[in-house]
């Protein structure tokens, strides 16, 4: 989709529509619908009157303009009541105005920049943030994972998104935002893309070719090691896994280098299980092609590269994926098996389905190198953060409070939102093992937090954050403006993340 950002008032937007984000008001709606202009006060006045628009979140009313304006459509948005306003509910708004376009089957959509909201109380937000969340809005609601359907019915995709504004000294702030949006929302694209594609497209091999596409296209530096390399490095707990399967694992490293820098390196770290069907720990059968998502943290991080590069933020940032395929095999790794880790600390492999775990361990170790202030990873960890938390909140947990509380406002401002879970020192000895220095699994209760001690076992000197997105990354059905399946979810959180940091 083609993403625009135009001065011109509202009756000269040529557009199939236009749409406008409207509050609900005490008083009838009247002064934005003077606002719109005489000749679509008349046309509003009666759908107004009958109630059929009142502003209130989740109305929306397509109105045919004749000749009175530019565009023969006019789209209004309720977005309910301005104490109330917030960047989400102008994504959603925004995503309202999208849908309705796709399902009139209209190629061009234009938006007005909602210039009253920039007052709302509630919001304080900059025009550009404002310009940015209506992209986002916008493109991530109208994305299908639609590549392998060749049947595709009579279905138009919306072509173009134009923001305009009537606002002459706002306008390059906003053309800021609209831009920001549009980098944003491809690259969280590009996360839902990865995560769709199913594992015969995407294994070890492919997904590092992902990569090394990505960074040749929008600027940043990747360096793959093949199994001998991982090998000659030891990487055990990678070995281990993709022993069972036929695709040989991939450590993938990526880097944005800006040169100038204000603070110290960041490492983000990304499960890469390609597909995980448990391995002898093999999992039922239902749902099973879910665990195909289970490289959702590589793929955050990968769009996330993809972002940093387009934005050029000032920050050095490196990227460790280990890729690896989790199948049950005669040469599958087993229950009862321990694991030398890159770190040289051993595990035992109680349960070979906490795979996750096990990769990390190498990356974790790993990142040490890159003498990192921060190591942030991100993984479909366990299905008891799913259990504890649903699909609303990705589980935090980390050694510094700091950036943990960093890392919130980041999930409050984009919306990914997360929830910090205990790492009491209690919990540790629930993944003591009677053979090897941890055993991969904790038991019944408290699985994402044991899991969360086990990584804390191969953290090096770094302030370290792990993001369960189990629940957060794979949907089961549609939300606002993210489809059933992939969701992209911590490109945008990583990126509002570093954009702040100083
Ligand atoms: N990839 C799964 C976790 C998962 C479950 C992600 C559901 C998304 C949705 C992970 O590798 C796994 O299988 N974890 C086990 C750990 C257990 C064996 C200790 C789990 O959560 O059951
Ligand atoms: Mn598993
Ligand atoms: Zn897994």
């Amino acid at each position: 989709m083609e993403i625009k950002c135009e001065f011109s008032f509202l009756s000269d937007a040529k557009v199939d529509a236009v749409a406008v984000l409207v509050f609900q008001d005490k008083n009838g709606l009247g002064q934005q619908i003077s606002a719109l202009g005489k000749q679509l006060g008349e046309k509003l006045q009666p759908a107004v009157s009958l109630k059929d628009f009142s502003g209130k979140k989740g109305d929306v009313l397509s109105l045919y303009t004749e000749k009175s304006i530019a565009s023969p459509r006019l789209v209004l948005i309720g977005m309910g009541e301005p104490e109330k306003l917030s960047l989400e509910k102008i994504r959603r708004g925004s995503a309202a105005a999208a849908t309705t376009a796709q399902k009139m089957k209209i190629a061009s959509l234009g938006i007005e920049f909602p210039i009253s909201m920039l007052s709302a109380q509630s919001l304080k937000a900059a025009p550009s943030d404002i310009a940015q969340a209506v992209v986002e809005g916008a493109v991530l609601s109208v994305y299908k994972y639609d590549k392998y359907i060749t049947a595709k019915e009579d279905e138009k995709k919306l072509e173009s998104l134009t923001v305009f504004t009537s606002d002459k000294k706002r306008l390059s702030e906003i053309r800021e935002g609209v831009r920001r949006g549009e980098i944003l929302s491809a690259a969280t694209s590009l996360a839902r893309d990865l995560q769709n594609a199913p594992s015969n497209e995407i294994y070890p091999e492919t997904l590092a070719h992902h990569v090394q596409e990505t960074a040749y296209k929008h600027g940043f530096k990747t360096t793959v090691f093949d199994q001998r390399k991982i090998e000659t490095l030891k990487m055990g707990g990678i070995l281990a896994v993709s022993k069972g399967s036929n695709h040989p694992p991939r450590f993938i490293i990526l880097e944005h280098n800006p040169g100038k820098v204000k603070s110290g390196t960041v490492v983000l770290v990304g499960k890469g299980v390609t597909f995980d069907s448990g391995g002898i720990s093999i999992k039922p059968a239902a749902n099973m092609g879910e665990m195909k998502m289970d490289m959702s943290g590589a793929a955050a991080v990968i769009g996330a590269f993809q972002a940093l590069a387009d934005l050029q933020l000032p920050v050095h940032v490196v990227g460790l994926i280990p890729a690896v395929e989790n199948m049950p095999s005669g040469t599958a790794m087993k229950p009862g098996d321990i694991v030398r880790h890159y770190s040289g600390k051993t595990s035992e492999v109680d349960n070979t389905d906490a795979e996750g775990r096990l990769i990390l361990a190498d990356a974790l170790g790993y990142a040490s190198h890159y003498k990192p202030d921060v190591v942030i990873d991100l993984a479909t960890l366990t299905g008891a953060c799913v259990v504890a938390l649903g699909h609303l909140a990705t589980g935090m947990m980390g050694n510094d409070q700091e950036t943990m509380d960093a890392i919130t406002i980041a999930g409050e401002t984009t919306y990914e939102r997360v929830w910090q879970l205990p790492l009491f020192d209690e919990y540790e000895k629930m993944i003591k093992s009677d053979v090897a220095d941890v055993k991969n699994t904790g038991g019944r209760w408290g699985g994402a937090i044991t899991a969360g001690w086990f990584l804390k076992n191969f953290i090096g000197d770094y302030k370290w954050v792990h993001l369960d997105i189990a629940g957060t990354a794979i949907l089961e059905e549609k939300m606002d403006y993210a489809p059933k399946g992939g969701s992209g979810v911590g490109v945008r959180l990583l990126i509002e993340f570093l954009k702040n940091r100083k």
